[in-house]
This record gives C-alpha cells, structure tokens and sequence, in this order.
C-alpha cells in the first residue's frame, strides 16, 4: 500500500490508557504527547508530508478545570521543550483553531512555533487547538 501524503490522528483515549494502568488522567495525557513526539519524528520517513493532530476541541473546555489547566500546560510544554527540535528537523508547524479563546501566553508561544518554522520542508504539523464541528 502507497504511504498516505497527510495523516490525521485524534488524540484521544488518554484517559482510558491511564485508568487501564491505573494511573491519574495526567499520565495518560502525557503518554499522549509522548506517542505524538514519536509519531512526528517518524513520518517524514515513512513519506508523510502532512501530520495533522486533533489535540483540543472546543467542547474539551467543558473538561473539569484543572484537566483544562492541565492540557494547556502540556501544549505549552511541547513547544517550550520542542520547538527547536521541531525546527531542526525541518517541521513546519501550522496551528488551527480559535486562539482567541486562548491565553496570551500560549497565543505567542503558538505564534513563534508557526515563524520560526514557516520555511521549513520535511513534514507539515498542523495542530487542531480549540477548534470544533459545532463552531
Ligand atoms: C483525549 O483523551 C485527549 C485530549 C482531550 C487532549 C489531548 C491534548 C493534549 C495531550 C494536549 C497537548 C497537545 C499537543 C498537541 C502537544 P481523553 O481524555 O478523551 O481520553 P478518553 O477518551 O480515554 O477519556
């Protein structure tokens, strides 16, 4: 079978992978964004050009706030931790959703992601963030 150019993964499930291992929802949050972290270092070989993540829906925000809280903090972390691996790779990171909901910080974090990388050629990683059907 012929590579898919763009592949889209919903992040999902975090929750029942932690309560399976019994362990907090954080966990499973955290081995979410580990499994992403692999998932993008591996597609520009298997000849995926376009990653794109469902990571936060509108309707997430419905979540108990400190599972809100948390979720924003380990985007935040991801881009803190990751971005200039990112670069270096040649990822081009692109966000969709409506930041204007989103906190300044993580705004200006979303937008340095997306100039710093802007040139770049090896894989596009587009990041669903605060987006949804009903909107
Ligand atoms: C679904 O699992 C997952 C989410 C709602 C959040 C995924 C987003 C992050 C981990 C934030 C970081 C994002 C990036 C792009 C670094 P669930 O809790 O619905 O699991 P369940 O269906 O098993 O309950």
């Amino acid at each position: 079978m012929a590579t898919p150019a763009h592949v889209a993964i919903i992040m999902d499930g975090n929750g029942r992978w932690a309560k399976a291992r019994g362990m907090p929802r954080l966990a499973g949050h955290r081995a979410g964004v580990e499994a992403l972290r692999k998932t993008v270092r591996a597609a520009p070989g298997l000849g995926i050009s376009f990653l794109t993540v469902y990571a936060f829906s509108s309707e997430n925000w419905s979540r108990p706030k400190s599972e809100v809280s948390d979720l924003m903090g380990l985007l935040k972390l991801f881009i803190r931790r990751d971005l200039a691996e990112l670069h270096q790779n040649g990822v081009r990171v692109r966000i969709v959703g409506d930041r204007s909901g989103l906190q300044p910080d993580i705004r200006g974090l979303l937008q340095e992601a997306e100039s710093l990388t802007a040139g770049n050629e090896s894989l596009t990683l587009v990041i669903a963030f605060n987006y949804g059907g009903r909107d």
